[in-house]
C-alpha cells in the first residue's frame, strides 16, 4: 500500500491507495464508526457501480447511505440544504466521520456540508473518478455552484483521511477516465519532466484499464497535489496556484460550451494547457518544439488541444471576456500561468488580455 501524508500540523491526514482497498475498508474505516454504523454520502450512479463493494467492504459496520442525483447540478444550495437536513435525520454529530463516496461533485458538496455542520464535524474522502483521486479528494478545498458562477461559495475544510482504491475506475466511462488523465498529465508540466516522460510512456496502459499504471500515476500525482497544499494551503503565496495550469484557458472554454457535456472539465483544461504552452511559444518563453510535444501526447489519448476539437468557434474577445471575470483578476491584468518548457511553468503577471485574445483569434 502507498500512503503519502497532507502535513498540516494538527490538521494533517493519510491518503492510503492500493487496489481492493475498498473490499479491505473495514480495516481503515471501522474506527471511525459510531455505535456500528456510518453515514455514506454518494450520488445514484456511484451507488449503482461501486456502493455495494463498500458496503461488503465495511463488513458488520453497517452502512447509512445518502444518495443523491449524479451531475454538476447537485453541487447547489438546493442540495446542500437537502443533505445537511439529511445528516441531522440521521443523527450525525460533530465527532462522525461522514463518508463522501464518489468524484468530485460528491466531495466537493459533502466537504462544504461537513464544514458547516455542527459548526464542522469530519469527513473521509473515498473518491471514485480519476480526475477525484488525483486532484479534488486532496486539499480541503470545498464548494458548491451559485448563479454568479462555479465553486464560488465554499471553504476550506479537510477531509480527515483519503482512502483511494483505483479499482473503483473499472467502471467508470472511459471519456471520464481520459478527462481526468489530463489532470495527471498537468503534474508533469507543472515542474516534473520526468513524470511527463512517464506519461508519455504510460497513457496507452492507464486509459487501457492497467491497474499498476493507474496506481503508479495516482500516487505520483497525489504526492505532488500534498506537497503543493503543504506548502500553500489557502493558496496564498503563490505555490498552490501552479495547479491551475491550462485552467484560466479551460474556464474560457468551460464557459463558451456553458458548463455542460459538450466539453468535460478536463477536456477543458487539456485544450487550456496546450493553449498555454502555444502561448508561451509565442512570446517567445518556450521552445516551439515543446509545444507541439505537449499538444501531441494529448491529441494522443483522444483529449482536445485545439479550440476546433474542444467545440468552440468563438472570437478571441469573447474568450477573453470570460477570464476577465475571474476571481484572480487584479486591476485589469490577470495572473497567467506560462511555461518556460515542459516541467517549467511559472506564474506571470505581466499578461494583457488583449494580447490574449490576439493569440485565441489567431487559434481560430
Ligand atoms: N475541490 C477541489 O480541489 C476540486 C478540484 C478539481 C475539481 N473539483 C470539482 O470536481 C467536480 C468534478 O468532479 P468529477 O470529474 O469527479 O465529476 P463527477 O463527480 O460529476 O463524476 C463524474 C461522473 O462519473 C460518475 N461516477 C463517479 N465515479 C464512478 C465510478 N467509479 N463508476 C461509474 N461512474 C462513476 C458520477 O456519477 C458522475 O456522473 C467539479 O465540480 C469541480 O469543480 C474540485
Ligand atoms: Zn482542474
Amino acid at each position: 500500500m502507498t500512503r503519502v501524508d497532507v502535513g498540516l500540523g494538527d490538521r494533517s491526514y493519510p491518503i492510503l491507495i492500493e487496489a481492493g482497498l475498498l473490499d479491505r475498508a473495514v480495516e481503515h474505516l471501522a474506527r471511525f464508526a459510531r455505535n456500528g454504523r456510518m453515514v455514506v454520502v454518494t450520488d445514484e450512479s456511484v451507488a449503482a457501480s461501486q456502493l455495494p463493494r463498500l458496503v461488503a467492504g465495511l463488513g458488520k459496520t453497517r452502512v447509512e447511505p445518502i444518495i443523491l442525483p449524479p451531475g454538476e447540478a447537485t453541487k447547489s444550495w438546493g442540495m446542500l440544504e437537502r443533505l445537511t437536513d439529511q445528516l441531522m435525520d440521521h443523527g450525525v454529530e460533530r465527532s462522525d466521520r461522514i463518508i463522501a463516496f464518489g468524484g468530485g461533485v460528491i466531495g466537493d458538496l459533502v466537504g462544504f456540508a461537513a464544514s458547516i455542520l455542527k459548526r464542522g464535524c469530519g469527513f473521509i474522502q473515498v473518491p471514485t473518478t480519476l480526475l477525484a483521486q488525483v486532484d479534488s479528494s486532496v486539499g480541503g478545498k470545498t464548494a458548491i455552484n451559485t448563479r454568479a458562477g462555479k465553486n464560488l461559495v465554499g471553504s476550506f475544510h479537510q477531509p480527515d483521511l483519503v482512502l483511494i482504491d483505483p479499482t473503483t475506475l473499472d467502471t467508470l466511462p472511459l471519456r471520464e477516465v481520459r478527462s481526468g488523465y489530463a489532470e495527471v498529465v498537468k503534474y508533469g508540466l507543472i515542474d516534473d519532466f520526468d513524470f511527463f516522460a512517464w506519461c508519455e510512456g504510460n497513457a496507452a496502459a492507464l486509459l487501457d484499464g492497467d491497474t499498476d499504471a493507474r496506481t503508479q500515476a495516482i500516487a505520483h500525482s497525489v504526492a505532488a497535489k500534498a506537497r503543493v497544499v503543504a506548502a500553500d494551503e489557502r493558496e496564498t503565496t503563490g505555490t498552490r496556484a501552479l495547479l491551475n495550469l491550462g485552467h484560466t484557458f479551460g474556464h474560457a472554454l468551460e464557459a463558451e460550451t456553458g458548463f455542460s457535456d459538450t466539453l468535460l472539465h478536463g477536456e477543458a483544461v487539456a485544450c487550456g494547457m496546450a493553449l498555454a504552452f502555444r502561448f508561451s511559444a509565442a512570446r517567445g518563453l518556450c521552445p516551439g518544439q515543446d509545444a507541439v510535444r505537449v499538444a501531441r501526447h494529448l491529441a494522443s489519448i483522444g483529449l482536445p488541444t485545439t479550440l476546433k476539437a474542444a467545440h468552440v468557434n468563438t472570437d478571441g474577445g469573447t474568450l477573453a471576456g470570460h477570464m476577465a471575470h475571474d476571481k484572480k483578476m487584479e486591476g485589469g491584468r490577470l495572473p497567467f500561468l506560462l511555461a518556460r518548457g515542459i516541467g517549467q511553468t511559472f506564474l506571470a503577471k505581466d499578461v494583457d488580455l488583449g494580447e490574449v485574445a490576439a493569440f485565441l483569434d489567431r487559434e481560430r
